[in-house]
């Protein structure tokens, strides 16, 4: 026990670290999606079985791993930190998921083959990222964003996560 206490409060304040060195890596902070706000999305935005869903950034996949009991075609995580990743993967073997988590900075991944697209990041990198949905994919792409806004662009839909907080988290989401 004692052991157990030593090695989470050794590792603690490295796991600290690794994720400051990821936020000056990445310029966005690791958040996950709180598992709750997964089937309020999904009662407005449809999953088929044609559905080729991304999340660009997606951490340790909490996201994904939700997303994948509406069944979509394919699904495909990236994101830059290895430990995320790491973690990602091995949850996947584990649990039998099909979803595929790929390290790498998602400014250099064709993401031309996406269908639905899920962005929770800051909105200097959020609208870096519309520029290039918007070169490499088809018409029609929807692109579900938490938190902030994309200058310029009508949503299809707004969702307020929770209706009783004025200053509640929004989805929003917007189609290429
Ligand atoms: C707010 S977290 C969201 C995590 C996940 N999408 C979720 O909703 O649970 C943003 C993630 O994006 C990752 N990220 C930011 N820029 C990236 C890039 N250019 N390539 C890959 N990952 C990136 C960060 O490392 C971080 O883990």
């Amino acid at each position: 026990m004692k052991l157990a206490i030593y090695i989470i409060f050794s590792l603690l304040p490295l796991y600290l670290l690794y994720l400051v060195a990821l936020y000056f890596r990445a310029h966005v902070p690791f958040i996950a999606t709180a598992r709750r706000y997964v089937p309020i999305i999904f009662k407005e935005v449809q999953i088929t079985s044609q559905t080729v869903l991304f999340d660009l950034g997606c951490g340790k996949g909490d996201f994904l791993f939700e997303a994948e009991k509406y069944r979509p075609k394919e699904i495909i995580g990236v994101e830059l930190s290895p430990l995320h990743v790491w973690y990602a993967r091995l949850k996947a073997k584990f649990i039998k998921s099909k979803i595929t988590f790929v390290r790498q900075d998602f400014f250099t991944v064709n993401i031309s083959r996406a269908t639905m697209i899920y962005l929770f990041l800051v909105k200097p990198v959020l609208d870096k990222t519309w520029v290039k949905i918007r070169k490499e994919c088809e018409p029609g792409t929807i692109v579900i964003t938490l938190g902030d806004k994309i200058d310029g662009e009508k949503e299809l839909k707004e969702i307020v996560l929770n209706p009783s907080n004025p200053k509640s988290s929004r989805i929003r989401v917007y189609q290429v």
